[in-house]
């Protein structure tokens, strides 16, 4: 049997080529290998308030994406978290295991708390319920990125406390894989990296954006005062530039330094720009094709929660029965 993988994203926010070049393009790449849930964690987006009708729609836009990008519903299962019961079932018992101490010494939750005027219980659950994700599919491998180290810490503490007080219950989930592809920073600061809550027009590319307003944004990109590529001095929104280039043409360094070496920044940011619009040409038209097939996607997401519901159900009556709820057989 093939290991298992699972990984997610919130329906919130506009996903972007960060997104795409660390986290999509990878699962595609690994999906042969391995069998594969890819969850839209809508129960996670609501840890902070979403309109309702704008969630609705960004959870069927998402999926669209993971299909756009090349997710193939045939080997992977595609689900949306809120559609399988045992996913909140399972963060409970995880909850009543886990010491609250350790959630409050989450980084996000101390940057996204630290901004509320009212912190929500789910902001300080929301690893809990990540871990839920994980262990429900006795996940081996979780690709996610740098950011989500923490979280997945703490998911192997949490699996081997249950363990611990309950008996052999968890597979320990492994690191995240190494991630090929660059970790891209935002156009207009490039000292930050590219994040889908970032309101500003000019930070990220969305997978979405017509080519113009590609164009647009990388001609306005921050890059510093030189006045061509010197890649023995490479500031870092010209070396941001790069590596996008980079990562959507697969060229090697050696590419990359014959090509652009000297190069204006004007000139730059222009093969930048046309190297972006025709990579995402494809999957948009994908997107479209997608988006025009009314039902479609609720029936790729019917069929995910389907496959993967058996899973889940039977790794909550286990644990139930480890625990002693009543769990009748
Ligand atoms: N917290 C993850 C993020 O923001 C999303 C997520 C939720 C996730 N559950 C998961 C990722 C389980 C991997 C596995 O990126």
């Amino acid at each position: 049997m093939k290991p298992r993988v699972f990984s997610g994203m919130q329906p919130s926010g506009n996903l972007h080529i960060g997104n795409y070049l660390g986290a999509l393009k990878n699962w595609v790449r690994i999906q042969p290998d391995y069998e594969a849930v890819f969850c839209i964690v809508d129960l996670h987006a609501v840890t902070l308030y979403q309109d309702p009708a704008e969630l609705r729609a960004k959870i069927l836009e998402l999926a669209a994406l993971y299909l756009a990008a090349g997710i193939d519903p045939h080997q992977s299962a595609i689900m949306v978290q809120s559609s399988v019961a045992a996913h909140a079932e399972l963060a409970w018992m995880l909850t009543c295991v886990t010491p609250v101490g350790w959630l409050e010494r989450m980084t996000q939750y101390k940057t996204k708390a630290a901004v509320q005027e009212t912190v929500g219980d789910g902001l300080l659950q929301y690893p809990v319920l990540m871990a839920a994700d994980i262990l429900l599919y006795q996940a081996a491998i979780v690709p996610v990125g740098d950011d989500q180290a923490q979280h997945l810490e703490l998911t192997r503490d949490i699996a081997q406390r249950f363990n611990s007080l309950y008996g052999e219950t968890f597979v320990m989930p492994a690191t995240s894989l190494p991630t090929v592809g660059a970790r891209i920073m935002g156009l207009d600061d490039p000292s930050k990296k590219m994040s889908k809550s970032e309101a500003g027009a000019g930070h990220a590319i969305s997978l979405l954006d017509p080519p113009a307003t590609i164009r647009k944004k990388i001609m306005r990109a921050t890059t510093d005062s030189a006045p061509a590529v010197d890649f023995a001095l490479l500031g870092p929104g010209v070396e941001n530039l790069l590596n996008i280039y980079q990562a959507f043409s697969g060229w090697d360094a050696e590419q990359m330094r014959a090509h652009f070496a000297g190069l204006r920044y004007g000139d730059l940011k222009k093969q930048v720009a046309e190297m972006v619009v025709a990579s995402l040409e494809p999957l948009q038209q994908r997107y479209r094709e997608i988006a025009a097939e009314p039902g479609y996607v609720d029936g790729i997401l019917r069929q995910g929660a389907e496959r993967v519901a058996p899973i889940a159900n039977s790794t909550v009556e286990l644990v139930k029965r480890r625990m002693g709820l009543y769990a009748p057989c």
